[in-house]
């Protein structure tokens, strides 16, 4: 779900992690939604107005009594105009007073006045999180449909360690966008494979593709935020790993392969982003090849085994997705692909498009031809992939 023209009110509370909800009001506000700050007297405590009125470009609410509306009723008129309204971070006393429905200052009032969604990322110590008082809370406002984001575990910033940290605005900006996902993917299981794979020649020495794995990673999110449960088999790649996945890391093709095939029977779809090295070395040095022992090495390579053929041969197998990262003659090569790989969909994209970066341009050729995509980001693009494929699985 694009969160561009959404319209959010961010409630932010009294706690030090206020000053994260800076960064998240930047996020969102990156994002095209129209962010509209309304802060409790203890957040002024720790963060200003201002700061979040530069980020947002809009006057921050504080007080219910603000005159700036003209019908002075600012906890109604904003609760109105908001598709949602998320509070982060949420305090151990703004989710006591949310669940028993106080309405003793402008966020609470608003709260009890929206008919849009809520959802609260708590931050607090971790005694505070565990308190018996604190959890009734919060069962009680998820049973009023309220959702919870987190909080995570970790270091506090009172030196404890412990459950009771916010999650970090590109969580909570995750979660929203999940929350916003229609489930087109529910009781599904994905497994995906991204990144490159590194195939040693000695301890030190590899033969490797270029790949960043971030389309690979983008869609493991898109499919996790549809509803799916995913597992996603990574080569090597300096990315986190998104939110609800379950990740294996590999570094060579064949240990791709294991953990792939290990898991691709129980699967319901697989898609298959990897740029899997097509030759690894038939035999590694186990010591460090040495400069001077005279002459260049001859590497004998031996062909790598074709992950995603192996899978989509398999009968009763998951319903498959290949990509082909081309050079040119993109629809030829990738419709030639789909064909001898037997695949019901392919992902072509042009390695000048933006290989490595955030944006791409992607086709996809299915026995229907070929629709193009519009240039856009990886993250927005994994979202259309993802409808494609659920469409593609009700005919299959
Ligand atoms: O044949 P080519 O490498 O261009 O095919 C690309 C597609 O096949 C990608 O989806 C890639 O992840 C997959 N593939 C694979 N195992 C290989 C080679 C490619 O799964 N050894």
């Amino acid at each position: 779900m694009e969160l561009k023209g959404m319209r959010l009110v961010l409630g932010v509370t009294g706690g030090i992690a206020a000053y994260k909800a800076a960064e998240l009001t930047r996020l969102l506000v990156k994002q095209g939604v129209e962010v509209q700050v309304a802060m409790t007297a203890g957040a002024g405590h720790f963060v200003t107005a201002t700061t979040f009125q530069a980020l947002s470009g809009r006057p921050v609410f504080a007080d219910q009594w603000d005159a700036r509306m003209p019908n002075a009723m600012s906890h109604i008129d904003l609760s109105r105009q908001a598709d949602l309204i998320v509070v982060a971070p949420a305090s151990a006393d703004f989710l006591a007073r949310a669940a028993h429905g106080l309405a003793d200052d402008l966020l609470t009032t608003m709260v009890l006045a929206r008919d849009c969604p809520l959802l609260l990322a708590p931050a607090m110590n971790r005694q505070m999180w565990q308190n018996p008082a604190t959890q009734r809370n919060v069962a009680q406002l998820r049973a009023d449909g309220v959702g919870i984001l987190g909080p995570a575990s970790g270091e506090q910033a009172c030196g404890e360690v412990g459950a009771g940290r916010m999650l970090e605005p590109a969580e909570i900006v995750d979660a929203v966008q999940a929350f916003f996902t229609p489930k087109r993917l529910a009781g599904k299981k994905v497994l995906l494979t991204a990144g490159p794979t590194f195939e040693a020649i000695d301890p030190v020495r590899g033969i490797t593709n270029l790949s960043s794995g971030r389309m690979g990673y983008a869609l493991a999110r898109a499919a996790q935020q549809a509803g799916a449960e995913v597992m996603l088999v990574s080569g090597p790649v300096a990315l986190p790993t998104p939110a609800g996945v379950e990740r294996i890391d590999v570094h060579s093709a064949l240990e791709m392969q294991a953990a792939v095939m290990a898991r691709a029977a129980a699967s319901d779809i697989f898609i298959a982003v990897a740029a899997v090295a097509d030759y690894r070395v038939a035999k590694a040095a186990e010591q460090k090849l040495k400069k001077d022992q005279g002459g260049v090495p001859t590497l004998e390579l031996v062909e790598n085994p074709d992950i995603l053929a192996a899978v989509a041969a398999l009968e009763n197998g998951p319903f498959c997705v290949g990509f082909a990262a081309e050079s040119e003659n993109l629809e030829a090569h990738a419709q030639a692909k789909r064909q001898k790989k037997k695949l019901p969909l392919v992902v072509g994209n042009l390695i000048q498009d933006g290989f490595g970066g955030d944006d791409s341009r992607l086709a996809l050729f299915d026995e229907h031809g070929a629709h193009p995509l519009p240039p856009a980001s990886k993250a927005t693009l994994a979202r259309q992939l993802i409808e494609h494929i659920a469409n593609l699985l009700r005919s299959y």
